[in-house]
Order: structure tokens, then sequence, then C-alpha cells
């Protein structure tokens, strides 16, 4: 299962993963992008099911693994995320809240479930956290480094306690990723707004590989990481992100 599969990182993992014969439930909010995803996987032989679920929902994540009952899935990417910028000095209880609950509360309850209903076979977790819980490298994103801060300790928590379960639970840490999120936040810039200008120029002159990255770059870790491949890779944080956070 993986969530904010209608585009960006998370739709590339779903081709990947379908690619390799995994059968898919694919969760977005943006049902017409899961549609598309969904028609686009029709040449592989894996069964796709989409699911429209605003993760920030609580009542929608029940209703999703009620609807799964019998046939959870034995791997879970958790991905779906956002991350608006805003003055640190205007924000809000509504905006915290609103960034919280779908990139850290959602993670949680979605570990929750799978983890209770797996208890005894165990499966795989893939959270999707972000190099910037590690180097603030942006202005303006408090919100988004405390939820993705948040994801991690949630992964190597979760991690200690549920490896002798049978659960392997990994963190990928994405930077600089060209997706339709990032290419809006590329629209901010263009229009000159200083945080996301000063931010963009700030990294793309620390990052050693001098370019952006693609989705599938994150989808071929997110495959090994899901695989038996990486049967001995558990509780790590693992960057994708051109070198950024080692230099
Ligand atoms: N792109 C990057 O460079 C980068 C860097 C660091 C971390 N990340 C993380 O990777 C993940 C994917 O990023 P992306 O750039 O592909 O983002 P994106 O904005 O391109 O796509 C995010 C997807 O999540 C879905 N989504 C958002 N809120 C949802 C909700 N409440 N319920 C259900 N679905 C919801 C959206 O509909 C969308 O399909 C996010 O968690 C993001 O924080 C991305």
């Amino acid at each position: 299962m993986i969530t904010g599969s209608a585009v960006g990182i998370g739709r590339a993992m779903a081709y990947r993963f379908a690619e390799a014969g995994a059968d898919l439930d694919l969760v977005d909010m943006n049902i017409k992008g899961l549609g598309l995803v969904k028609k686009e996987l029709s040449r592989f032989e894996s069964e796709i099911d989409i699911h429209k679920v605003d993760l920030s929902r609580e009542e929608e994540v029940d209703a999703l693994w009620e609807e799964l009952s019998g046939k959870e899935p034995d791997i879970l990417v958790n991905n779906a995320g956002i991350y608006p910028f805003k003055n640190f000095l205007k924000v809000d209880d509504a905006f915290l809240k609103k960034v919280i609950d779908i990139n850290l509360r959602s993670a949680l309850l979605m570990c929750q479930y799978m983890i209770r209903k797996r208890l005894k076979r165990g499966g795989v977790i893939i959270n999707i956290g972000s190099i910037e819980a590690i180097v603030p490298i942006a202005e303006d994103l408090i919100p988004y480094d405390i939820s993705k801060t948040g994801v991690i300790a949630l992964t190597k928590a979760l991690a200690k306690q549920y490896g002798r379960n049978g659960f392997r639970i990994n963190i990928i840490l994405p930077g600089g990723i060209t997706t339709p999120g990032t290419k809006a936040v590329a629209k901010e810039v263009a229009r000159f707004k200083m945080g996301p200008l000063k931010t963009g120029i700030e990294f793309a002159m620390r990052l050693p590989l001098r370019r952006g990255g693609q989705p599938d770059e994150v989808a071929r870790i997110a495959l090994v990481l899901a695989s038996d491949l990486s049967s001995y890779v558990h509780g790590a944080l693992i960057p994708v992100d051109g070198g950024f956070l080692s230099a």
C-alpha cells in the first residue's frame, strides 16, 4: 500500500512496485490522479486497487482499513505529505494542525493499523521523511520540519519495538526531487518570493550532484527497502538527496 500515490514520488513508487509484480492498494485524496495511475499500470499484471482517502481524517483512515479487512497489505509506504511555506510568526493553530495531521498523525495511524493487523505476521513499513528534518535549509517551513522530525522518531521507536514481531521499518529522507509539489514551490520562486528563492539558491549551491533528483530515484530505493534485498536494514534513515546531507 502506497499513500500519496496519485503524483510525484508516490506515483513513481507505484510504477516500480507494479513492475516488480506487487499487487497494490494506492491511496490518495486525488482520485482522478489515482485513476490515471491505475490506467497506466494496466500494462503490468499486478492487481491495482485505488482508494480515495483524506489521510488527515481519522474516520477515513478507519474506513480504509475496514475495507481492507482480511487482505491487509504486507508492505506499507507512508508517503503522502504537504510542505506549505508560512512565515513562522504567522503560523497559527489551524495551520500547524493541518501539517501535523497530514504528515505525522496520518503516518502514526497507518503504522498503528499495519502493526495491529499484522502483529503475528510482520511486514515492511517505509516512511518518507525529509532532509529538512536533519538540516532545516528552507525558511518558513517549520511546522513541516517538526512533522518530519516526528516521523523519524516514530520510525526509530517502532523499529526498536516491533522488529521482534517480524516488522522491518525504515525511513527515506528525500531532498530536491522534482515533483508536482516541488514544481509548485518553484513557481513561488519564479514570482520572486524571497523565502523560497533564498532556499533554492542555498540548496543548489550546497548540492554535490549539482542536479535535482527524479521521483524514480526515490522509488528504486523504496523497492529495495520493500524487498528481501534489504533484509538486515532496519530502523535506518536513508537519504536520497544527491549528497546534500553529506556536504
Ligand atoms: N519532492 C521532494 O523533494 C521531497 C523532499 C523531501 C521530502 N519529500 C516528501 O516526499 C513525499 C512526497 O512528496 P512529493 O514531492 O511527491 O509531493 P507531491 O505534492 O508531488 O505529492 C503528494 C501526494 O500526496 C497526496 N496527499 C496530500 N495530502 C493528502 C491527504 N491529506 N490525504 C491523502 N493524500 C494526500 C497529494 O494528493 C499528492 O498526490 C512527501 O511526504 C514529502 O514531504 C519530498
